[in-house]
């Protein structure tokens, strides 16, 4: 079942190519700019006129919730908010039937995001789930479902689930957009092309992710990490250190990097590792700068970075190249060197990759 792979996590990480591409075959169509989800029926005059989007998840899916506030709000231009499921059901959040409630879950049965999404149904609002199994509680629960072709998912660290997330979610906002029109025909079949070019870098990158061993041979026996990112690649920050936890155990931070200097900063010595996302686009200059004030302070940088940066090599301690992306699908490359880098630091400690301690694989319970 593993096929080869010594664990289902690992085997989870190889298939993303694969899952990321059947999650938008047949969806997507770049050369003529169309997008078609079948099995979504909201009506277009609803997308028209919704007056914003609430973003429900936990964990992992709660982090592929983040990326896609920055799609929603950027492509289709629909004020979008993201919620852990657990917290949002016992907030007096404002709903009404202009809001559309969107339930990310991987299993579909996580017993905090169901009653986020039973008590936005209640308050008259629409729902939409973003669901891998088909016929779970969630997506039977919810009004509308796109799934995420992913297969089963076994590992306990979600993988595969989180780029399958983030793939619907990207189609859902262009398509919105398109509806909405706030995006001009040329720019949807830009970034419907930066979509279907993923599978092939992340294949290009996975041949060759020797360094990202290499790195955790360096820096498995830290006690703590750091993680950075900016705009759409903070969630991806957060997404890193949750799955150094996970399954390494080790005490990991995600951190936007324009808040370290209000604190986190003071963590910063020698021993510190911490693992920066730099890819180019709007906020290139400005993590370079913050870079190099964690820099100033004795820490280690391992920047993730594109393979056309020609700069970071001498601003950073270890570089890991990756295969250059629009940065609105950015997320779907730059989560892939940090999984491995969990994965691989999990190996060399010897933990139990797939069924970590302490942990389940869906949370049913609250
Ligand atoms: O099945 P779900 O997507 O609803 O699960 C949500 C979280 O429990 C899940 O993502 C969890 O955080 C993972 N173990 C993270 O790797």
């Amino acid at each position: 079942e593993k096929n080869g792979y010594k664990y289902f996590m690992l085997k989870e990480i190889f298939e993303q190519p694969r899952t990321i591409e059947d999650t938008f075959r047949g969806r997507i169509y770049s050369d003529e700019g169309r997008i078609y989800i079948e099995e979504v029926k909201l009506k277009e005059e609803y997308i028209k006129n919704m007056s914003n989007i609430y973003i429900v998840a936990c964990g992992t899916s709660y982090h592929s919730g983040l990326v896609s506030k920055f799609l929603f709000e950027s492509f289709a231009k629909i004020p979008a908010e993201v919620d852990i499921a657990s917290e949002f059901r016992y907030r007096d959040v404002i709903l009404d039937e202009k809001t559309l409630v969107v339930a990310i879950s991987q299993s579909g049965e996580t017993a905090d995001t169901l009653a986020a999404l039973r008590l936005a149904k209640s308050k008259g609002c629409q729902t939409l789930a973003v669901c891998n199994v088909v016929g779970s509680s969630i997506s039977r629960e919810a009004m509308h479902v796109i799934y995420t072709h992913c297969g089963p998912e076994i590992g306990v660290a979600s993988t595969k689930a989180f780029t399958g997330q983030v793939t619907a979610l990207y189609i859902l906002a262009l398509d919105w957009a398109c509806k909405r029109k706030t995006l001009t025909i040329r720019e949807l079949k830009k970034y419907l092309k930066e979509l279907w070019e993923i599978p092939l870098k992340i294949n290009k990158f996975l041949k060759n992710s020797q360094s990202v061993y290499d790195i955790a041979k360096v820096f498995a026996n830290k006690r703590g990490f750091l993680y950075l990112g900016r705009h759409i690649n903070y969630p991806v920050a957060l997404e890193g250190a949750l799955k150094i936890k996970e399954i390494s155990y080790i005490h990991a931070e995600g951190y936007a990097a324009g808040e370290m200097k209000h604190g986190p900063i003071a963590l910063i010595d020698k021993s510190m590792p911490i693992v920066a996302i730099v890819v180019k686009g709007k906020i290139y200059e400005k993590i370079i700068s913050n870079i190099e004030e964690v820099k100033a302070r004795g820490g280690t940088i391992i920047a993730v970075a594109d393979q056309s940066d020609k700069e970071i090599g001498n601003k950073s301690d270890y570089v890991i190249y990756i295969p250059e992306t629009d940065e609105f699908v950015s997320p779907l490359m730059t989560v892939i060197p940090l999984q491995l880098l969990a994965y691989y630091i999990s190996v060399i400690l010897g933990c139990d990759v797939d069924q970590p301690r302490n942990l389940a694989k869906s949370v049913t319970v609250e």
